[in-house]
């Protein structure tokens, strides 16, 4: 998909298989700038069709207009906005992930849409990378599994040019919503790949081949099994042990910045295969479990994001890698193991995994000197009860940190929400056997894991989101949704100073 920016051209002069424009439900005000200028070029045609009032200007709702007089392009996609007043960014990148959905079902070929034009103009650049995720998320397919299929996938839209009415230089915009759509795109294909496809290894090996496109700019290190035993990472051992898979702890260096530019650290779980091990789940949609390692998928596609676009940061994406597996070698409740930093850890449920790879992995974090760690994890089933499947939990021991997370989070229209941490719900981690428990009970089981993973992290400025519940869509569009790759990518862009 090729997107292009056209400046300040007046809609009717541009050619266009298909012109997409937004109309609001106000009755007075139903003309978005650009259907204006459509209106005035059809001398009144599209105020005319209007008033027939077929077309409700719902959100989501759509209509293909053919003949209006006075313009080149031979179609035009009414968009519908709802109310003006209400209009969020949110609507907008809905509005084009609805037209690219359209469009492709129409079979047209080149689009020339002006949805991100409505949004105000000190938010523009934010508009044109929201819609560009939206189309790229519209058009997205994973079939490499469905024999014949991939045929079928061939979309005939090629073109999708973001016009708006005011001039003005977007190209940069441009380019950053097609990397970080890029990102988004391998997250989710990394998500939705089966168990048996994406192990530890597969990651592994994604990792290298991300590195290899970007030679002289990042490097990939990897820790075996036996270089963790070697260190000592109990905890992270406990759990590939128990699997023939080997796990593997990944990180990829991007060196954007300065170098001695203290790093940004971000560490993804990534549990390739959640079965809980000895403590096993239930088998009524086990099969989501492949989406344990989203964390991590969200790591490598925000680290080829930032990549595409060259961000001056320096970033370290760490992937800790392994499959929870019941078998011979698995670890049982009660068991009790040293992790790298020396605390010992009482396991008491082995479904509990995912804090014990990344514990691990954040004292291991602590040798790059970060300015800041991140840890990504579709940690609890319980944020889901919290949060639903609409927004992250997010805990950390740095408000400057949760506070940038939070803005981030908002801009990109993947937003956080901050739970607390504290001594209260640190006391339910206690263990008489060890210096704590992996699990904390059942009430508050969204703080108390990441009460688990702050007493790893007691010496950096550290935030950990909890992604269990945005990282999938159970729904009719099950799979994986690219979250918080947007949010990350957002998060190191402010921090690299570019402007929102
Ligand atoms: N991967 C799961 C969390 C999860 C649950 C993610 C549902 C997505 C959907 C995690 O490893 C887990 O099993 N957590 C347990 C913790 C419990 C044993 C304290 C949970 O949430 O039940
Ligand atoms: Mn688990
Ligand atoms: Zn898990």
């Amino acid at each position: 998909m090729e997107y292009r920016f056209q400046a300040s051209a007046p809609a009717a002069q541009l050619e266009a298989d298909c012109m997409v424009v937004g109309i609001y439900k106000d009755r007075d005000a139903a003309l978005s700038r650009a259907a204006a200028q459509l209106d005035q070029a059809s001398a009144g045609g599209l105020g005319a069709h209007l008033a027939l009032g077929d077309f409700n200007a719902r959100k989501h709702e759509t209509q293909l207009l053919y003949g209006l007089t006075g313009i080149k392009a031979r179609r035009v996609l009414l968009v519908g906005l709802g109310e003006r007043a209400k209009l969020t960014s949110e609507v907008l990148a809905q509005a084009s992930r609805t037209a690219a959905r359209q469009l492709k079902s129409a079979n047209i070929r080149h689009a020339v849409s002006f949805l991100s034009d409505e949004s105000g103009s000190e938010h523009r650049a934010e508009a044109v990378r929201q819609a560009i995720r939206a189309v790229a998320e519209a058009l997205y397919s994973f079939n490499a599994y469905k024999s014949g299929e991939a045929e079928n996938d061939r979309t005939a839209l090629a073109q999708w040019d973001i016009a708006h009415t005011e001039a003005g230089d977007l190209s940069a915009a441009i380019q950053q919503g097609q990397a970080i759509a890029a990102g988004c795109h391998l997250a989710r294909d990394l998500g939705n790949l089966p168990g048996n496809v994406c192990t530890p290894a597969y990651l592994a090996e994604t990792a290298s081949g991300l590195v290899n496109e970007h030679a002289g700019m990042m490097q990939v290190e990897i820790l075996e099994e036996s270089d963790m035993e070697a260190l000592g990472m109990g905890a992270f051992m406990s759990v590939s042990k128990g699997s023939s898979q080997p796990g593997k702890l990944v990180s990829i260096h991007y060196n954007g910045g300065r170098q001695g530019d203290a790093p940004v650290v971000l560490v993804g779980k990534g549990i390739t295969f959640d079965t809980g091990g000895i403590s096993i789940k239930p088998g009524l949609k086990m099969d989501e479990m492949k989406y344990d390692m989203s964390g991590a998928g969200s790591v490598l596609g925000t680290m080829k994001a930032i990549a595409a676009m060259r961000l001056p940061l320096n970033v370290i994406g760490m992937l800790a890698a392994a499959e929870n597996m019941p078998s011979g070698h698995a670890s049982k409740p009660g068991d009790i193991v040293t992790t790298l930093s020396g605390k010992t850890v009482e396991i008491l449920n082995t479904d509990a995994e995912g804090r014990l790879v990344l514990c691990d992995a954040l004292t291991y974090a602590e040798r790059y000197s970060p300015a800041a760690v991140v840890d990504i994890a579709t940690l609890t089933g319980a944020v889901i009860v919290a949060l639903g499947n609409h927004i992250s939990g997010l805990m950390s021991n740095d408000e400057a940190l949760a506070k940038a997370l939070q803005a981030a989070g908002q801009i990109a229209g993947d937003e956080t929400w901050r739970l607390p941490l504290g001594e209260k719900y640190q006391e339910q981690l206690k263990s008489n056997f060890a210096d704590m428990a992996n699990i904390g009970g059942p009430s508050a089981g969204t703080i108390t894991a990441g009460c688990f993973l702050a007493r790893f992290a007691e010496n950096f400025p550290w935030a950990h989101l909890d992604v269990a519940g945005v990282a999938w869509d159970g729904g009719s569009n099950k799979g994986s949704t690219a979250r918080p790759v947007p949010l990350l990518t957002q998060f190191l862009m402010a921090r690299a100073g570019i402007a929102a």
